[in-house]
């Protein structure tokens, strides 16, 4: 169908049917190619992630060809976006490339971290590409629970925040980390429901990977709508390189490699698009 921005998607969603929009990191062709194949298979608009140090790895004309040219290729709506984008220059060409973005200006002091996001979303409304501001920092491995509670969003601020900021959307802090859970997660919902009655733009939330269905779930009834997830697909795409090249280590054919990782990326994102989509559908 389309590239699409975030905020084309998310209006896509229907009021009163809690369902979220998957969100995935693609580090190159056979990601793209396995997230975009689940969006077919599950008749699911995705959002496509280019993150900040694979852009710079490979380059980000190459991986938003990559990710662009699948969008219009599908028969779906499709959104591609900068994630976790803090470098101002790396923000801006990805909007000159009509590319949404997401800019995270979290660790930094609140007043600082207003001043960037007003002046990326100013940026991105000339050109028409929308963009996702963080307020509140991911728990780190390392962060004992006291600790991390002080980081978690507070839902005042956060509507001051994006009312200040004129964001499209807003990543919190409820207790989601990135990567592997150490510790069985918890999600602070009491916290997600009193942001969600005070922030009227979408919420999203970061570090979909490993946590629980129902966990999940009930973080899109409490009002997530787009959910990030990249380490779950890592680790597919990884294990099922280990898996061929353990049983052959000199496999000549890169499909044979690459091809059945693409496969196991794919099976992954259909899981979990059909996670977030709660139990709705979408008419497209
Ligand atoms: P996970 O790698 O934990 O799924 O988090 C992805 C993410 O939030 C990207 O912004």
């Amino acid at each position: 169908m389309s590239l699409v921005t975030t905020k084309q998607l998310y209006q896509l969603l229907p009021a009163g049917q809690p369902m979220a929009i998957g969100a995935f990191n693609v580090h190159n062709m056979e990601y793209t190619q396995a997230v975009v194949q689940a969006a077919e298979a599950t008749r699911m608009p995705v959002i496509l992630m280019l993150g900040e140090p694979m852009l710079e790895f490979a380059g980000l004309e190459m991986l938003s060809t990559i990710a662009k040219t699948a969008a219009r290729r599908s028969s779906l709506p499709i959104a591609v976006t900068l994630d976790h984008g803090k470098k101002l220059d790396n923000i801006r060409r990805c909007i000159q490339l009509g590319i949404s973005v997401m800019v995270d200006g979290s660790a930094l002091p609140y007043e600082e971290n207003v001043q960037l996001t007003r002046t990326v979303v100013e940026m991105a409304r000339e050109a028409g590409v929308s963009v996702e501001g963080e307020l509140g920092s991911l728990a780190g491995i390392e962060d004992v629970e006291a600790e991390a509670m002080e980081f978690f969003t507070d839902p005042d601020l956060a509507a001051e925040f994006a009312a200040r900021t004129g964001i499209d959307s807003l990543a919190v802090a409820i207790g989601n980390c990135h990567g592997k859970y150490l510790r069985p997660p918890v999600l602070d919902m009491e916290r997600l429901r009193r942001i969600r009655e005070k922030v009227t733009v979408p919420i999203v939330l970061h570090g979909g990977s490993d946590l629980p269905p129902d966990m999940s779930r009930e973080a899109i009834e409490n009002g997530i709508r787009k959910f990030n997830v990249g380490t779950d697909l890592k680790y597919a795409f990884c294990q099922e390189m280990k898996r061929v090249l353990d049983q052959d280590p000199m496999p000549f054919q890169p499909p044979r490699t690459l091809g059945t990782a693409r496969e196991a990326v794919y099976r992954v994102a259909c899981q979990k698009i059909r996670l977030f989509q709660n139990g709705h559908t979408l008419t497209l």
